[in-house]
């Protein structure tokens, strides 16, 4: 079944925030500090950043079912997710050209966005999607952390090739 996206809206946000759970648990959960995981998984914390991402996120559809998605702030891609079940068939890679275009059509010349350094399936997707890496820190506000997080970013072309 095809694939298309689309702006996420309120009635989205049940449904995401099941995919952002289940996604959280087949990815960070395996290379995060388990304080971390098990603070995650209690607070209000995936509701509340949906909510607040809302307007500048696009969901991608296999039908009806959303099956992933990306936000963008200001120049970044702050939060890419896609459905444990539906990975590496070309989502995540869609999702980015969507939020891509929407930055480039904003006058962005460039997109950012910050990756934990043992996020190794996160960083070869963003390596082969033409991101590299411009800085290293230590994350703050991460229970049982700090961890190393990445600063990527990748030049935005006028047109896309
Ligand atoms: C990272 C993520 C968004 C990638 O989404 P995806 O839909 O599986 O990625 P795509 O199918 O578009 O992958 C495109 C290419 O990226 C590379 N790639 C993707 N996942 C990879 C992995 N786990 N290991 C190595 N390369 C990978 C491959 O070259 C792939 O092409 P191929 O499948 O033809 O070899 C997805 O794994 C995910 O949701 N992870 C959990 C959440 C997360 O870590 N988000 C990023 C936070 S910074």
């Amino acid at each position: 079944m095809s694939t298309t996206i689309r702006q996420a809206s309120r009635s989205d946000l049940p449904a995401l925030e099941r995919l952002l759970r289940e996604s959280f648990d087949a990815s960070y959960a395996l290379f995060m500090p388990g304080a971390y995981v098990r603070g995650w998984r209690m607070s209000d914390e995936p509701a509340r950043t949906l909510r607040r991402l809302l307007s500048d996120m696009g969901v991608a559809l296999s039908g009806e079912i959303p099956v992933g998605f990306i936000a963008c702030e200001a120049g970044s891609v702050a939060e890419l997710w896609v459905s444990p079940n539906h990975k590496r068939r070309g989502i995540g890679a869609a999702l980015l050209g969507w939020a891509e275009d929407r930055l480039r059509d904003r006058g962005f010349d460039a997109v950012t966005l910050n990756c934990y350094e043992r996020n190794t399936s996160a960083l070869a997707f963003y390596r082969k999607m033409g991101f590299t890496v411009t800085a290293r820190y230590p994350s703050r506000r991460v229970a049982g952390g700090p961890v190393t997080v990445f600063t990527m970013k990748k030049p935005l072309d006028a047109r896309r090739g």
